[in-house]
């Protein structure tokens, strides 16, 4: 009798790229970085306080045989959030892929939210990703992608507590579909993931509102950072989809 061992293998689509992951210290961004990597690419990510984990995903990367650099870049500052990409692109040589994934969520009662509050959450979630998406047009080649991440509370609304953070996140889808129409002629795609509830510090699948958001999934569970990074890697190879909407939600919006 033969054994057959079967041995899982990640394509190696994006030899010879190089991505910017914004956020990609912890959580989904990590994940991302890593698999992109896993894929071929060389990869940049930004953070803010995690100098320490972002230096893990370095390692990380280059353990996989690929060029990594962590970048301070602030996504509410103006100058952090288009200097990055600038960065990015100076010390990888290249930009091809961009992944618009540092955000903040921030909920509560629509009368609770306090006017910083609004300001930072839309500088972080809405202007950084416009301004890091410009300067990446600035310098992407024919062929690039530009992937944000949203919210699947862009889809559905199941309650309470989400109005700045969902009014935030779905600025982000028209500004997918009007990069997309106005790149296409470049070869440059814009899409957006919409993660559901994610097992991430952000939100822990342990957190005590975890059971209300695994019950309103079609799967009844969480979903983990590497089930959104393995949509992001398969956008960043894909080579005719653009303007689209990827829901990661478990079914949350079904
Ligand atoms: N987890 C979920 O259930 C869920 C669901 C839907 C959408 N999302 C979205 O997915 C994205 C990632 O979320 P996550 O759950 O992975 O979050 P997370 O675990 O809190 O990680 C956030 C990451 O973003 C970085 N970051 C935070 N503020 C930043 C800023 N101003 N500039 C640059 N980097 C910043 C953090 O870096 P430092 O720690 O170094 O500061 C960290 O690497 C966010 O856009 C979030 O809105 C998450």
């Amino acid at each position: 009798m033969t054994t057959h061992t079967s041995v899982r293998t990640t394509e190696q689509n994006l030899i010879g790229k190089a991505a910017l992951v914004t956020g990609g210290s912890r959580g989904i961004g990590a994940a991302t970085a890593l698999r992109l990597a896993r894929e071929g690419a060389e990869v940049a990510v930004t953070y803010v306080n995690g100098k320490e984990a972002a230096g893990d995903v370095v390692r990380g990367v280059e353990a996989l045989g690929r060029r990594a650099v962590a970048l301070r870049a602030d996504a509410g500052d103006p100058e952090d959030a288009a200097g990055a990409v600038t960065a990015a692109a100076r010390e990888l040589g290249r930009l091809d892929v961009l992944v618009n994934n540092a955000g903040v969520g921030v909920l509560g009662p629509v009368e609770t939210l306090s006017l910083e509050g609004v300001d930072r959450v839309l500088a972080v979630n809405v202007r950084g990703v416009f301004l890091a998406s410009r300067a990446a047009v600035a310098v992407m080649p024919r062929g690039g992608r530009i992937i944000t991440v949203g919210t699947c509370m862009t889809q559905r609304v199941p309650g309470p507590g989400g109005t700045l953070y969902a009014m935030s996140k779905s600025a982000l889808v028209g500004l997918t579909k009007a990069l997309a129409r106005e790149l296409g002629e470049r070869g440059i795609t814009a899409n957006i993931v919409h993660p559901g509830p994610i097992d991430t510090d952000m939100n822990p699948a342990g957190g005590p509102f975890a059971a209300g958001q695994a019950a309103v999934t079609a799967l009844g569970r969480f979903g983990t950072a590497e089930e959104v990074a393995e949509t992001i890697a398969h956008l960043a190879g894909a080579g005719y989809v653009t303007g689209a909407e990827f829901a990661v939600d478990g079914g949350h919006a079904a």
